[in-house]
């Protein structure tokens, strides 16, 4: 695990819980016989002597409007490229090319969070006329070319996926921002992208309040614009078409609602452009070590071969199921997992635009029972909250889940069981699935007909993934010896990110320097790709996550940069330093604290405590919401002057503190420890 000891930095692994082997559990005999893999021998087939050719098995799933003439080119190591030389469309793939046999089934049901709305199914023909439309509106209207990025800050909402279909239509690079994140968030990935074009919506619904969401746009272009892009139109869906849901007024020459402009494309029809295997596909940003968000660059092909193969097997999605991922289509799992996976299988994949505790802890299992769910997906965070705010309701209903996921953060075994027992009746195949945004799609997790469940461990790699585990010296742990250490991939796979869009040399510093046997090499061997996360793998080659290995904290699942929400505390004018350091939670998995200390002449009060608050949620989002935010005289400190984070980490987890005294103020210890834990 990193030793990050000397800088006294503290990683998320570092507080791991560690939890017990557990039994395995099976899955039922009627679910194997349904299952779309039940053969062992594809991870013969995947080995590592058949990467890269064996991944031709993934893009057969799909119609290419031309083959590729190679699977693997390795000539800009580590940037690899997919099936080059193949031409194909991921919106003639996710729609047009199911119209024969599916036009009249739902591609999406549409649950607004209003109980009283009702339910909207999109057929499959809905969805390719709505999509063509949108994909003339961009081109005609907005101006829109193959190869333009297109920022999309929206909720749950089908003009989403249908936005982000269209842009592929076009070849166009969508950009999703999650509809939580802050104005400034969008605004600097605006400028980041360099998009042009902001599309949004005016309002939604999230526990039972008409959101206000507009206003972010008018932020947004004003950060983007300050960043030196200008955006030249925003668009602008209206929660109930025709009517205006929000206060914000439009500005006249750059905002347009697009329902009205719509009218213009009735009817129209727009060419799916045959794309290049390797052109990008989408941006999707996240955090990282520094402050600014990295927009990871995720290819056409590829990616659409690797999301449509694991919703095959990993997922078992037949096209005659209902698929529900409770996810948000703004972060990588909704892309992966409720969009284009589900739909390059021509599945039914529900949008849900609220949060599942409301009105009460049943109406997530409402949904299920009225629409016939058949496949659930969330995080355990969402089984943690469920399980808190309602442990008896999932029996009252009438709902048979055949296979759940769980994604984004590691599981306890405790609410493993819930989920398995009472979420899932103990008829459900569960998987634990463990990659990241980077991925593109599933890195570990059991494959459900061909593995035993294992609570708290996601699970051996899936075919065609080959992790190894490296100490902090670069030797190899020992497989199967439970012993921690960096998990890296040997391989490249075709759904993994391209590069950081515009930013090759951070790419390569940060996921490939730290392991690799010859940067002059154009072998794939020679590049194993670190994850960033702490690993140990158990004799039957399952692996329990540990957590971050870099100073990233995973809250609720999603993952935030500790410098981007210190530099928001910054922000406030009376604060001189800052620190966060992720704390244990029993809901959240893990939450920030914050660590500031004054400016002279300050002194500590409750409105400053508010104002750090308000500036993390308005340079983020809610989500970086900090548990506490204490004011100390003196952060703990090394002689040098670095701020001992991994001392503020223990005093916030009561952990022990181990060794302080190299500490230039060993003083402030027992003073923050009093403040914290009193
Ligand atoms: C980080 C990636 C793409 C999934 C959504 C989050 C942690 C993810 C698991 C799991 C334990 C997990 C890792 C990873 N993580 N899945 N099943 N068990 N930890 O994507 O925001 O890019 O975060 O989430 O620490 O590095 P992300």
């Amino acid at each position: 695990m990193s030793n990050n000891e000397t800088t006294g930095e503290v990683t998320e692994a570092q507080i791991a819980v560690h939890w017990q082997e557990e039994e395995y559990f099976y899955p039922s005999t009627e679910f194997i016989a349904q299952a779309n893999m039940t053969d062992k021998g594809i991870f013969d087939r995947f080995s590592l002597d058949n990467i890269p050719e064996c991944y031709k098995e993934y893009a057969d799933l799909l119609t290419w409007d031309k083959y590729w003439e190679k699977t693997l080119d390795t000539s800009d190591a580590p940037c690899w490229k997919w099936f080059v030389g193949g031409k194909i469309n991921v919106s003639y793939n996710c729609i047009d090319r199911h119209l024969a046999q599916y036009k009249n089934k739902a591609a999406f049901i549409y649950v607004p969070e209003p109980e009283q709305e009702p339910h909207q199914p999109i057929t499959y023909q809905e969805l390719y006329v709505r999509v063509n439309e949108m994909a003339a509106l961009l081109r005609d209207f907005a101006g829109v070319k193959t190869g333009d990025r297109v920022t999309i800050h929206m909720p749950m909402v089908p003009e989403l996926p249908i936005t982000m279909l269209a842009c592929a239509r076009l070849g166009a690079i969508h950009s999703v921002v999650f509809g939580g994140f802050s104005g400034r968030a969008c605004g600097e990935r605006i400028g980041d992208s360099g998009s042009k074009i902001l599309v949004t919506m005016d309002a939604y619904y999230r526990s039972g309040k008409l959101l206000e969401h507009k206003d972010k746009a008018d932020e947004a272009v004003k950060v983007a614009d300050e960043e030196g892009v200008t955006v030249e139109k925003v668009l602008v869906w209206q929660r109930y078409p025709g009517k205006s849901s929000s206060k914000t007024p439009m500005q006249e020459g750059r905002d347009f609602f697009v329902n009205d402009v719509l009218k213009q494309y009735w009817g129209q029809r727009v060419e799916p452009v045959q794309m290049p295997a390797e052109a990008p596909l989408f941006l999707m940003y996240t955090s990282g070590t520094t402050g600014r968000p990295k927009g990871c660059q995720h290819s056409t092909g590829g990616y659409l071969a690797y999301v449509a193969g694991t919703s095959k097997y990993v997922q078992d999605i037949h096209p005659e199921d209902v698929y529900w991922c409770m996810a948000d289509i703004g972060w990588i799992t909704g892309h992966s997992y409720i969009v284009y996976g589900p739909l390059a299988l021509a599945a039914t994949s529900i949008i849900f635009e609220g949060v599942p505790t409301y009105p009460d802890a049943g109406r997530a299992w409402r949904i299920a029972q009225q629409l016939d769910v058949n496949i659930f997906h969330t995080a355990p965070t969402t089984v943690r909250m469920l399980r808190k705010a309602g442990p008896d309701e999932p029996p009252k209903y009438d709902y048979h889940f055949k296979h759940m996921t769980t994604v984004g953060e590691p599981i306890e075994p405790a609410v493993w069981r819930w989920y398995y027992e009472v979420v899932g009746k103990g008829e459900a195949a569960i998987v634990d699935t463990w990659w990241q945004t980077e991925n593109g799609g599933f890195l570990c997790s059991t494959i459900p007909a061909l593995h035993g469940m294992k609570p708290g461990s996601a699970g051996p790699a899936v075919p065609g993934i080959h992790p190894i585990i490296y100490d902090e010296d670069g030797n190899e742990v020992p497989a199967g010896s439970n012993k921690a250490g960096n998990i890296c991939i040997q391989n490249p796979w075709p759904g993994a990110f391209q590069t950081i869009w515009g930013d090759r040399d951070r790419y390569v510093r940060q996921y490939y320097e730290r392991y690799c046997k010859d940067p002059n090499s154009k072998d794939w061997r020679a590049w194993p790709y670190l994850t960033g996360d702490a690993a140990m793998q158990a004799p039957d080659g399952y692996y329990r996550i540990l957590g971050r290995i870099d100073d990233v904290i995973n809250v609720a699942g999603h993952r935030l940069g500790t410098k981007e929400i210190e530099s928001a505390c910054l922000l406030v004018q009376e604060v001189a330093e800052a620190s966060v350091v992720p704390m244990a939670d029993e809901i959240r998995g893990r939450v920030p604290v914050i660590f500031v200390s004054l400016k002279p002449g300050f002194s500590p009060s409750e409105e400053i405590q508010k104002k750090v608050v308000l500036s993390v949620e308005d340079t983020i989002g809610k989500i970086a919401r900090p548990a506490a935010v204490y004011i100390v005289h003196d952060m703990p400190k090394t002689r040098s002057g670095k701020i001992m984070r991994r001392v503020l980490a223990a005093i916030t987890n009561r952990v022990d503190v181990g060794d302080i005294t190299t500490l230039a103020n060993p003083e402030v210890v027992e003073e923050v420890k009093k403040m914290v834990q009193s």
